[in-house]
């Protein structure tokens, strides 16, 4: 069976990829993309089966290091870089995901999540209150990425006056995990950042062993299951992706759940006016135009999906932004409808690998999407803003979200 010819660009900055994921879907839901030497899969039954299939292998980080950074030619400063992602549960398969995740259950427990509430509403005013007498604002850059940030960076114990250099990090680090590597100079700087925070984290995780803390790094290095615990190696590498998780995805619900917001007077009026719920709001923000564009996985052996066969090897995308919008199982797709009750999505992933944060993003979602529109009165997109995507492939996120709104003193909270 020929494959029908679908363009797929899912770099391009002003594209909507939601026209290819329909068309992937109604003609060629599994699909052989010569440019990204990759199947892509985009029907819901499809993802979420695959996402529960242990024959799709989540560890894309050994077979990698073991063809491309194991020579004796190879830089040591990629290669410790790969050392951090290998300790990854996102990357690992049973039985190594099942020993990391039961432990980090136990630092990551949702009563420590609650416990954030007044605090993620306290950051969330604290940034507000600096940007609400302007009358305009990048709502990614001003908001909802150091909003994330901070929330993330308090729990881990890291000091504030530490959260700039983490915010160089990270971006370096998003360049390298979400495959946005352009130039030689961004994956040096990539390199540079992942290893400068793993030295950073370093020095904490020696400080709070020494000195217990009650943040998630102490109880990271005091996580225990029947005897076992995380070894020194894991403890940071964990540290690093849970800083990375944990905000880069969340900067997204903020700004794609307000973008949306914004583009719907008719569903904005129904979230101000009470008539619905944000919990349910930010399922559909999730459903509508969620931040994970694609899932990986690498076919650990054979595997036939209607009609073609999945080579031992071969690279995957399981796409939930197109699962998320199938016909067969939400009803009017591409509709925001923030009062939808039948709405079990996989913006979160599904199985084995269900993201972790998912009550954490919930959370602050939930707070910052509310309390935006509460304190910006007549929040609009701004005129002339030309909005643009992020060049990833894994991430679906705004460069900025301009907006305009009318100018208020702080005392007017
Ligand atoms: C709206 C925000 C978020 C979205 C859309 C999101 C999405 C996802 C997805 C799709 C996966 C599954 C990946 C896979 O199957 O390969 C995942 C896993 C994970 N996420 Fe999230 N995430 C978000 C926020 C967070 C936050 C706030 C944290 C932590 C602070 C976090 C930590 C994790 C971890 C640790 C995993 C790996 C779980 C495992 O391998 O068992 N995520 N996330």
């Amino acid at each position: 069976m020929s494959a029908p010819e679908i363009e797929i660009d899912l770099f391009s900055p002003t594209a909507d990829p939601y026209p290819v994921f329909d068309a992937l879907r109604d003609n060629s839901p599994v699909h052989w993309s010569p440019r990204y030497r990759s199947w892509f899969v985009t029907r819901f039954d499809d993802v979420s089966a695959a996402l529960r299939d242990p024959r799709f292998s989540a560890d894309r980080i050994t077979p990698y290091v073991e063809a491309k950074l194991s020579g004796p030619d190879t830089d040591p400063a990629l290669r410790q870089t790969f050392a951090v992602l290998e300790d990854w549960m996102v990357f690992k398969d049973p039985p190594d995901h099942t020993r990391l995740r039961r432990l980090l259950r136990r630092a990551f427990t949702p009563r420590t999540i609650e416990a954030l509430r007044p605090r993620v509403g306290e950051l969330a005013d604290e940034l507000l209150d600096g940007i609400a007498g302007n009358g305009s604002a990048d709502l990614i850059g001003e908001y909802a990425y150091p909003l994330t940030a901070a929330v993330i960076a308090e729990m881990l114990g890291v000091p504030r006056e530490d959260r700039d250099l983490f915010k160089d990090w990270s971006d370096a680090i998003t360049a390298l995990v979400f495959a946005g590597l352009g130039s030689p100079e961004r994956h040096e700087r990539a390199v540079r950042g992942m290893l400068e925070l793993r030295d950073y984290l370093t020095d904490l995780a020696a400080q709070v062993t020494a000195h217990p803390r009650d943040d998630l790094l102490t109880a990271l290095v005091q996580a225990r299951d029947e005897g076992d615990a995380l070894s020194h190696d894991e403890v940071v590498s964990t540290g690093v992706l849970l800083l990375f998780a944990g905000h880069e995805t969340t900067t997204n619900l903020i700004g794609n759940g307000l973008l949306a917001l914004l583009r719907h007077p008719d569903q904005r009026a129904l979230l101000e006016a009470g008539e619905v719920r944000i919990v349910s709001a930010i399922e559909e923000f999730l459903r509508y135009d969620g931040p994970a564009k694609t899932v990986v996985r690498l076919m650990a052996t054979d595997v036939e999906l209607r009609g073609h066969t999945l080579k031992a090897g071969s690279r995957v995308f399981l796409c939930p932004p197109s699962a998320n919008r199938d016909p067969a199982v939400f009803p009017d797709p591409g509709r925001l409808d923030l009062t939808r009750t039948e709405n079990q999505h996989v913006g979160f992933g599904f199985g084995l690998h269900y993201c972790l944060g998912a009550p954490l993003a919930r959370l602050e979602g939930g707070i910052a999407i509310p309390r935006a529109l509460q304190r910006l009165t007549d929040l609009r997109l701004a005129p002339d803003a030309e909005l643009t995507w992020q060049p990833v492939l894994l991430s679906r996120g705004l460069t900025a979200l301009p907006v305009q709104f009318g100018a208020t003193s702080e005392g007017d909270r």
